[in-house]
C-alpha cells in the first residue's frame, strides 16, 4: 500500500486538466447492461473506482476495453451472469447501481447489500421501494438482494430523501419498463443527466433529468451509443481548494463552472478570486482566506463531497465558521486527523465548529474515506514542515492520479511505498 509524503508551503501553480466525473462514469457504465449494442464512453476517468465497476460488468459477461487512455468500449451482449458479489459490492457501494439494468433486461439480478460504510449506514430502501413499485418481486437472502420481474410497469415514485444512486437506478430500470414512469423528488445532480443524456442517445425516452420531477416514457429495447462524460465538478472543486489554501494561482481546465455553483460562491465569499473561462475556471488564493459558514445540501447545494476539502481551507481562514453535514450521518471521519495537524475544531451533532489558526503543521495522518482523505492532502500542502498520508487507496479510488496532477502545479509530493 502506497502513502503520500508532503511538504507543505509551495503555493500552486499553473494549470491542471480535469477527468471526466467519477459519479456520472459508474452510473454509465452500469447502463452498458440496459443494451446488446457497443455502448462507447468517452472521457473516462482512470480510477479504482472505475476498475470495480469494469470488473463487475466482466464478473457478469460483459466485454468491457480501454481504447486509448481514456475511451471504453463496452458490450453487454455476452451477459450470463446475473449476480454482483459481496467481494465487489463491499469494496464499492455503487456497485448497487447494475441492480436496476440487470432486473429491467434480463427480468432477475442477485445484489449483495452494500452493507454499513464509514460515512453512516447508507441504506438502499429507496432503490428496493421503487423498483417494488415497478413490479418487481424482491426479498433478501443471506445479505443478498434477490429480485425478479415479469417487465417493469410504468409508476408514479417518490423519493422521501433525494438519493442519487437511487435516481439512477430507478431510471435505468424504467427506461425498459412498460409505461410512463414519474420519479418526484428525484435528485438533480448533473450527473443524474448525464445518465439520461446517454439513456437518450441509447433510444429512451427521458426528460427532466436534472430536475426534481423525471419522466421516463419506457421503451422496448436500448441500442449502442457513444457519449463523453461530463467533467468531474468534485475533482475540479478539490483543485480550486487547493490553490485558495496554498495562495497559489490556478487555471483548471475541462471543468463546467456551472455545475459548481456553490463551490465557486463559497470560495468567493471567503475571498478567494475566482474567474470564469471558456474552458474552466481561474483560480487565485488571498493571502489568508475568511471564514464562511456552509451547510452540505443535495444539488445545487454544496455537495457533501466537497465539505471535508472546504473544512481544510476553513482551518488556517481568519476567524471562525461553522460546517453542517446535512445528507451524511457520520461524515467528519476528517476532524480528528486535522487536530492532529492543529486545527481547533469542535463538532457537536452534524455540525463542526472551526476556529482558524495562523499554521498547521505537518504530521502523519490518514483516513477513511475519499473526501476526507483529500482534505488530508490539501491541509498537508499549505502545514509546516512534512506530512504524511496513510491509506490512500481512498485517494485512488476517486482521483485520477491526484499526486502527479498537484506535483505538475509545483506541490512537493511523492508518492511511496508504505
Ligand atoms: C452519491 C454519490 C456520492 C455523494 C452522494 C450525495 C455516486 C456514485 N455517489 O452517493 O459521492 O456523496 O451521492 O451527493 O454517485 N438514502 C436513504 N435510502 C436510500 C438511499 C439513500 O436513506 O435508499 C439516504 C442516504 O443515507 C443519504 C441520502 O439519502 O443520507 C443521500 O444519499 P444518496 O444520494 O443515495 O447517496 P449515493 O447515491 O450513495
Amino acid at each position: 500500500m502506497d502513502k503520500l509524503v508532503i511538504h507543505g508551503g509551495k503555493p500552486l501553480q499553473g494549470e491542471v486538466r480535469i477527468s471526466g466525473a467519477k459519479n456520472a462514469a459508474l452510473p454509465l457504465l452500469a447502463a452498458g447492461l440496459l443494451s446488446e449494442g457497443e455502448i462507447r464512453l468517452e472521457n473516462v476517468p482512470r480510477l479504482g473506482d472505475v476498475r470495480t465497476i469494469l470488473k463487475l460488468l466482466a464478473h457478469l459477461g460483459a466485454e468491457a476495453r480501454w481504447e486509448g487512455t481514456e475511451e471504453v468500449s463496452l458490450c453487454a451482449k455476452g451477459v450470463h451472469c446475473l449476480e454482483a458479489p459481496y467481494e465487489l459490492v463491499k469494496t464499492m457501494r455503487a456497485s448497487v447501481l447494475v441492480l436496476g439494468p440487470l432486473l429491467a433486461r434480463f427480468r432477475q439480478a442477485r445484489v449483495s447489500l452494500p452493507g454499513g460504510c464509514a460515512i453512516g449506514p447508507r441504506p438502499i430502501n429507496l432503490h428496493l421501494a421503487g423498483l417494488a413499485k415497478l413490479g418487481a418481486e424482491i426479498s433478501l437472502e443471506e445479505g443478498y438482494v434477490e429480485a425478479k420481474v415479469g417487465r417493469f410497469k410504468g409508476a408514479r415514485i417518490y423519493f422521501d430523501t433525494q438519493s442519487v444512486t437511487g435516481t439512477e437506478n430507478l431510471m435505468m430500470a424504467a427506461a425498459l419498463a412498460q409505461g410512463t414512469t414519474f420519479l418526484e423528488n428525484a435528485a438533480c445532480e448533473p450527473e443524474v443527466a448525464d445518465l439520461a443524456d446517454l439513456l437518450n442517445k441509447m433510444g429512451a425516452r427521458i426528460e427532466g433529468a436534472g430536475t426534481a420531477t423525471i419522466t421516463i416514457e419506457g421503451v422496448e429495447a436500448l441500442r449502442g451509443a457513444r457519449h463523453r462524460i461530463i467533467p468531474d465538478r468534485i475533482e475540479a472543486g478539490t483543485f480550486a481548494v487547493a490553490a485558495a489554501i496554498t495562495r497559489g494561482e490556478v487555471q483548471i481546465r475541462d471543468c463546467l463552472p456551472d455545475h459548481m455553483e456553490a463551490v465557486i460562491l463559497k470560495l468567493q465569499e471567503a475571498g478567494v478570486e475566482i474567474h470564469k473561462e471558456d474552458a474552466g475556471v481561474r483560480v487565485k488564493g488571498p493571502d489568508r482566506a475568511k471564514a464562511v459558514d456552509v451547510r452540505t445540501q443535495p444539488y445545487p447545494g454544496f455537495a457533501t463531497d466537497m465539505q471535508a476539502q472546504m473544512m481544510a481551507l476553513m482551518t488556517v481562514a481568519e476567524g471562525h465558521c461553522s460546517i453542517t453535514e446535512s445528507v451524511f450521518e457520520n461524515r467528519f471521519m476528517h476532524v480528528n486527523e486535522l487536530l492532529r495537524m492543529g486545527a481547533d475544531i469542535r463538532v457537536a451533532g452534524s455540525t463542526a465548529f472551526v476556529r482558524g489558526v495562523e499554521r498547521l503543521s505537518g504530521a502523519p495522518v490518514m483516513a477513511t474515506d475519499l473526501r476526507a482523505s483529500a482534505s488530508l492532502v490539501l491541509a498537508a500542502l499549505v502545514a509546516q514542515g512534512t506530512s504524511t498520508v496513510s491509506r490512500i487507496y481512498h485517494l485512488d479510488r476517486g482521483y485520477e492520479a491526484l499526486d502527479r496532477k498537484l506535483a505538475s502545479l509545483g506541490a512537493e509530493i511523492e508518492r511511496v511505498p508504505e
